[in-house]
């Protein structure tokens, strides 16, 4: 049984009479463990992709099966609580919460889900050594550089150990070498066994992960491996 399984969704939306389809009659399976990338130009459908495989959205026909659950006909309080034991995100503007401090920002998804203060503190801070930023606990969000920031963001996307990790754009608001650290970060997450998926429009990012899933006009376009896509390139040339 794969981690996720999703089985012929579509996700349509309609404005002043026309008709979007964000995403068209999508399969696909994703494994534990894995670490991939959605790929694709704008408006192709990788942020919506994200927020079904998440459960932020739900689609408009199709089914997603995580982790052993269908998530079909779940209430948004039900959605909620998957969402906070099961899923951990980044966001490409971090989205921490202006008013806590670093510490209060990690422990907020254990607050949701219960976990005691104590072991909230411990686990906070556990997190915040993982992305090297313990001593920086007490500073707010606009106390911190853009790259201290979304560390601050993937702490506390790690804190409930999700079973998968989803990162949108996570690198499109930093400089390049910012960006690069941040997705080193990532690499070291998925070496040590979490499951991550990034949706990134930048190949050179696509390039670092093993598998990649490329989105063009809300429908898979082609999933190849580092080897087979150099292959491809070699063919185009001839
Ligand atoms: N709430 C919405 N209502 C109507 N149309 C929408 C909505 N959200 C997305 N769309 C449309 O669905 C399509 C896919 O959007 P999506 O945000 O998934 O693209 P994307 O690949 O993430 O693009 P980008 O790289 O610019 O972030 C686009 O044509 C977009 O205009
Ligand atoms: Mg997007």
């Amino acid at each position: 049984m794969s981690l996720v399984e999703l089985r012929n969704v579509s996700k349509i939306y309609h404005l002043g009479g026309e008709e979007i389809r964000a995403l068209d009659n999508v399969s696909l399976d994703i494994e534990s463990g894995e670490f991939i990338s959605i790929i694709g130009p704008s408006g192709s459908g990788k942020s919506t992709l994200m927020h079904i495989l998440g459960c932020l959205d739900s689609p408009t026909s199709g089914t997603i099966k995580l982790d052993g659950t269908m998530i079909q006909g779940a209430s948004p309080r039900e959605l909620a609580r998957i969402r906070n034991r099961k899923i951990g995100f980044v966001f490409q503007f971090f989205n921490l919460l202006p008013k806590l401090n670093v510490l209060q920002n990690v422990e907020l998804p254990m607050v949701y889900s219960g976990v005691s203060a104590r072991e909230r503190h411990e686990r906070a801070v556990a997190a915040l050594k993982m992305v090297d930023l313990e001593n920086r606990s007490k500073h707010r969000p606009s106390q911190l550089s853009g790259g201290q920031q979304q560390r601050v963001a993937i702490a506390r996307a790690l804190v409930n150990s999700p079973k998968i990790i989803f990162a949108d754009e996570p690198t499109g608001n930093l400089d390049t070498n910012t960006g690069e650290a941040i997705l080193q970060l990532f690499c070291k997450l998925s070496r040590e066994g979490s499951t991550v998926i990034l949706v990134t429009h930048d190949p050179e990012i696509a390039a670092v992960t093993p598998r990649r899933i490329e989105i063009r006009d809300g429908k898979i376009a082609e999933k190849v491996d580092a080897r087979l896509a150099g292959l491809d390139r070699v063919a185009r040339t001839f």
